[in-house]
């Protein structure tokens, strides 16, 4: 049975604005889903509709249905999916600015009502994870490189004891060795604590490498979906994303992936 499973939903914002078109996706225990696509798929929207965040943004899903352990969750609140064990780490790394990176994680366990002493040594296990936040725990979040931010933010949701982690764009604005530093750490926490995670990503070729499985989204769609390894050497898959940064660094004259189907397609066909 999958810990998660989005069947067909469909998420309208400001009661007209139709994004997702019916979107469904699965996150098996204990794996790392990738959410893939460009600026705008709805990305963002898949993970604040898992973790009931919408409403803040006037967003509702009018169809379909979200299940966590088999249960219905759709219309619990955000903190009741935090108590179930799922919490979102937001794009853009959302540290409290004023804080200690210290104090940042230690907000992660407060629903817990641990002792000093269990206080202390989770904080110490979330250190050995990210040995660099432990350098850092006496400064303001701030002033910590966008790197830092990014692992306070993921460590803060770790201090919960999350069964998952809906993990929005990690990579955003990092430079490539920061972002293979969290992915790696990601893999860690997979592997050695439990932890399933969804995430979201523009960036897909990394993505894929430390993925199980990914879908690729596109205009409130998943056009494509399938294991890591197989659609990281799919020629379509390539095309597109190589395509993207050989032509156009900033993606604007960027193709549609349907666009670069069909015309595979038709090129196949012609020959
Ligand atoms: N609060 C909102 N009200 C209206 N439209 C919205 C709102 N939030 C997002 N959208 C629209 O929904 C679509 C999907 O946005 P979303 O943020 O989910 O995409 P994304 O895949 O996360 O993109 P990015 O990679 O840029 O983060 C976009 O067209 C966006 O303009
Ligand atoms: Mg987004």
């Amino acid at each position: 049975m999958s810990l998660l499973s989005v069947n067909n939903i469909e998420v309208i914002y400001d009661h007209v604005i139709l994004v997702l078109k019916g979107v469904s996706l699965e996150v098996p225990e204990g794996r790392i889903v990738a959410l893939l696509g460009a600026n705008g798929a709805g990305k963002t929207t898949t993970l604040k509709a898992i973790s009931n965040l919408l409403q803040a943004e006037r967003g509702d899903v009018t169809k379909g249905s979200i299940e966590y352990r088999g249960d219905r969750v759709d219309q619990l609140t955000p903190n009741d999916l935090v108590r179930r064990g799922v919490i979102q780490v937001m794009e853009g790394r959302h540290c409290f600015a004023h804080l200690t990176i210290e104090e940042n994680l230690l907000t992660g366990a407060y629903t817990r009502g641990l002792s000093r002493a269990q206080t202390r040594d989770e904080l110490e296990k979330i250190y050995a994870y990210f040995p660099r936040l432990k350098t850092r725990r006496k400064s303001q979040a701030g002033y910590t490189s966008g790197g830092e931010q990014q692992m306070c933010a993921i460590g803060r949701a770790m201090m919960a004891k999350p069964a998952m982690i809906l993990l929005d764009e990690p990579s955003m604005g990092l430079a490539p060795q920061i972002v293979e530093e969290i992915f790696e750490i990601v893999r860690d926490l997979n592997s050695r604590e439990k932890v399933s995670f969804l995430l979201a990503e523009q960036n897909t070729m990394v993505a894929l490498r430390y993925a199980d499985y990914g879908y690729i989204l596109e205009n409130g769609r998943v056009v494509m979906d399938g294991d890591a390894e197989s659609l990281r050497t799919n020629e379509d898959v390539k095309e597109f994303y190589l395509g993207v940064a050989a032509n156009d660094a900033d993606g604007a004259g960027r193709k549609s992936f349907r666009d670069v189907k069909s015309y595979r397609r038709r090129k196949r066909w012609l020959a």
